[in-house]
């Protein structure tokens, strides 16, 4: 098992270039398994979750090649059976379920299980492709689907917005008789571009990006080349590099335009965001940092995948600010790792108060999940000393080099094997 080693308080200075989104990537190879003909991806980020989701198509039959940000998935006979072992290295992998029993009228996924962050079930995704016609039996830890009808079109309203949910059934209500109304849907900019991706291979869909979508189904999907869009988190992850080491970051391929509710709170935490002809510069204001009250919503709102390394960003400001997680209910494992390092922070239930002012230290401190290592590395940067990250394969499943990227900006950041 693999850590970061950071040597803090060196200031960040120089252009980075911000990777395809491993969000909209999953959902998007996923969706291949709709299409009768090959597909071409590129932008894909090299991350775990990548991997994990190439490892999955195979198993599934497919032949996957991955070359340098290209990954190709061949036309082939299709398995129905994602199995325990890598459902459990990634819950994405419920994906699968709605392309499958939409192509071939069944498919047995394991049920994924709890998480670091929450129990995270997948009731949304089953009650809507039930309406659709499928019904499901829960057999040795394994969702079973059937169809042999077909999935038909149908109104359906989601009990509150979830980004799988909204992604899983959207592929199927693709290759599903008539026409699907899905409401109360995520708005994620991913969801989005998984829309584009398969009106590209001629799926008939509206409404992407609004609380309603609608489809017309149609009998096949073909083939086609498809770019994926740059990832907001890490983008986000990179301005709060910025602003917590005082120093001036250029982001290249950033998506500015998805990233308002971040982009907005930081300008409020006294950060200065540019945009420029060659990209999106940032840099702390003149004035310092101070701490702000921030949110977690579903797009457009605040993003929870950037709650805890905006803590981050709060704990080296002035002042003092309030941390509410409305999306996750224990998503604040972060928290007592950066106490170590010397952050105020007190969690009551969903909200965080978090103190400022406070000149974190470096300490040996153990990610939990993804986005609370990314918040563990942001910390280690702005440290005094050596911080040494543990368990920095969470952080592999969704930053694509990131002590690479980090370097060439000038921060002293190494991989090493954790008994090193
Ligand atoms: C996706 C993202 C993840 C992000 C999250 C919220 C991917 C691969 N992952 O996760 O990075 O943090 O959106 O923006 O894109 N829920 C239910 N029943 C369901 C489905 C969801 O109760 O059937 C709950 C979840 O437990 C959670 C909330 O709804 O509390 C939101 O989950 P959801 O939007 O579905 O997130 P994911 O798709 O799992």
């Amino acid at each position: 098992m693999d850590s970061f080693l950071i040597q803090g308080g060196v200031p960040l200075r120089g252009v980075i270039s911000i990777s395809g989104s491993k969000n909209a990537a999953l959902p998007i190879i996923m969706a291949s398994i709709a299409v009768d003909d090959e597909v071409t991806y590129t932008n894909v980020p090299d991350l775990r979750d990548i991997h994990t989701t190439i490892r999955l198509l195979n198993i599934l039959g497919r032949e996957v090649g991955l070359e340098q940000g290209t990954v190709r998935v061949k036309n082939g006979v299709l398995g129905m059976e994602a199995p325990y072992d890598l459902v459990k290295t990634m819950r994405a992998s419920v994906l699968c379920l709605g392309p499958l029993l939409a192509r071939l009228g069944e498919a047995k996924v394991s049920l994924p299980g709890g998480c670091a962050i929450g129990a995270r079930p997948v009731d949304q995704h089953l009650s809507a492709l039930e309406k659709m016609g499928a019904v499901f039996d829960l057999e040795n830890g394994y969702i079973h689907g059937r169809c042999p009808d077909g999935l038909r079109g149908a109104q359906i309203r989601f009990d509150f917005p979830t980004v799988g949910g909204t992604e899983n059934v959207l592929m199927a209500a693709c290759l599903a008789k008539g026409e699907t109304v899905l409401e109360n849907v995520a708005r994620e900019p991913e969801i989005v571009d998984l829309a584009n991706f398969l009106i590209r291979c001629g799926a008939r869909i509206e409404g992407q990006g609004t609380t309603m979508i609608r489809v017309q189904g149609v009998d096949r999907l073909h083939g086609c080349t498809y770019a994926i869009m740059p990832d907001r988190i890490e983008a986000g992850t990179f301005l709060v590099a910025a602003g917590v080491t005082g120093g001036e970051l250029l982001l290249k391929n950033c998506p500015v335009e998805d990233m308002s509710a971040v982009v907005d709170k930081l300008r409020d935490a006294g950060m200065v965001i540019e945009e420029t002809e060659e990209g999106v510069l940032a840099r702390a204001g003149e004035g310092g940092l101070r701490c702000v009250d921030v949110s977690t919503r579903p797009h457009p709102g605040f993003p929870t995948d950037m709650q805890a390394q905006f803590m981050v960003l709060m704990c080296c400001a002035q002042g003092s600010g309030l941390v509410e997680e409305n999306i996750f209910e224990n998503r604040f494992m972060h928290v007592q790792e950066l106490v170590r390092m010397g952050a105020d922070i007190h969690v009551t239930g969903s909200s965080a108060m978090v103190r400022g002012g406070r000149r974190l230290t470096g300490a040996p401190v153990m990610a939990s999940d993804l986005r609370a290592g990314a918040a563990l590395v942001l910390a280690g940067l702005a440290a005094e000393g050596e911080t040494r990250v543990q368990r920095i394969y969470h952080v592999d499943r969704g930053y694509e080099h990131l002590a690479d990227k980090l370097s060439a900006v000038g921060a002293r950041i190494r991989r090493v094997k954790e008994e090193d």
